[in-house]
């Protein structure tokens, strides 16, 4: 039986250049989608999977993040002393218990790879989940509790794949797949970035994983690949076929909150995902399409 899955790491030492200038002051994970930071979906995410332990790697002047997932006694008391139950609820529902957040600095932007192997330590040598903040995930069951329910059953590397469009595959990591019943597919390698015609599919990773430690020994070399940079989907290859690495086909839409365009999508795909916005909101679309 593959061990429990524990502890999730999130890469945010970004300097979330794209969106400048909103993010001169405020990190790009604290942007707002609809009436949550970006990065306070991913933890909510993380929580209904049972993770128990957040690490982020981030970056100097990127405090806001940790400090958001704190109690914050001086609000809370005056919200309690005003009645005001609902946004106290609010407040404490965004906050993880004491000592579950870990903050690990990384100091340059070596890539993604580089970014998990921070979290080396405060890892340790069990199964940890990796969740990249800009790809928000819509779903009925919280994505990363489906890679963990398929973690317990085939071990190894588990990560969230889709289908992309073959001229995209040079965004992404994607799977030289060795299996496929449709839901999961077993992979024999992984390309990072590949251009569309020397892709070995069109598969590709978004930024949901379950990874076993023995990454880490890999992600010790340090070696650099697309971009001059440590990749941490060169990483996950070198360690096959020791571990087996699936990719899963996942329940729900992915939203890409890397991009300006991407982002606006997201705000408009979850507020219209909330009963409370969506009967307004819906005939004001319409009217903005109609112009
Ligand atoms: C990273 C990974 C890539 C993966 C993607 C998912 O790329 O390197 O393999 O497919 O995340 O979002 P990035 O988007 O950071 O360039």
């Amino acid at each position: 039986m593959a061990m429990r899955v524990r502890k999730a790491v999130l890469p945010v030492a970004g300097l979330g250049t794209r969106f400048l200038p909103a993010t001169k002051v405020i990190p790009k994970e604290m942007l707002p989608v609809v009436d949550k930071p970006v990065v306070q979906y991913a933890i909510e995410e993380a929580r209904a999977a049972g993770i128990e332990e957040f690490i982020f790697v981030s970056a100097d002047g990127k405090e806001s993040i940790a400090a958001h997932f704190s109690a914050h006694p001086v609000l809370e008391n005056a919200l309690e002393s005003k009645n005001k139950s609902a946004e106290l609820k609010l407040v404490r529902d965004a906050s993880v218990p004491p000592g579950a957040v870990k903050v690990v600095i990384q100091r340059e932007p070596l890539g993604l790879g580089h970014a998990v192997w921070c979290a080396k330590e405060l890892v340790g040598r069990e199964p940890f989940a990796v969740i990249l903040p800009d790809d928000m995930v819509l779903s009925q069951t919280s994505c990363l509790k489906q890679l963990i329910d398929a973690h317990a059953q085939v071990g190894g590397h588990v990560v969230a794949v889709e289908d992309v469009p073959r001229e995209h595959t040079s965004r992404y990591g994607i799977l030289d797949v060795a299996s496929d019943d449709g839901r999961l597919a077993k992979a024999r390698g992984l390309v990072e970035k590949p251009q569309p015609d020397k892709a070995p599919s069109t598969l590709a990773i978004i930024g949901r994983y379950i990874l076993d430690p023995s990454v880490f020994d890999e992600l010790d070399k340090h070696t650099r690949g697309a971009g001059n940079e440590i990749q941490l989907t060169d990483g996950l290859n070198q360690t096959m076929p020791r571990v087996a690495f699936h990719g899963l086909r996942f329940e729900g839409t992915r939203y890409d909150c890397g991009t300006r365009v991407g982002f606006v999508e997201a705000n408009v795909a979850f507020a219209l995902a909330n009963p409370e916005l969506a009967p307004s909101l819906r005939p004001l679309l319409e009217r903005l399409l109609a112009k």
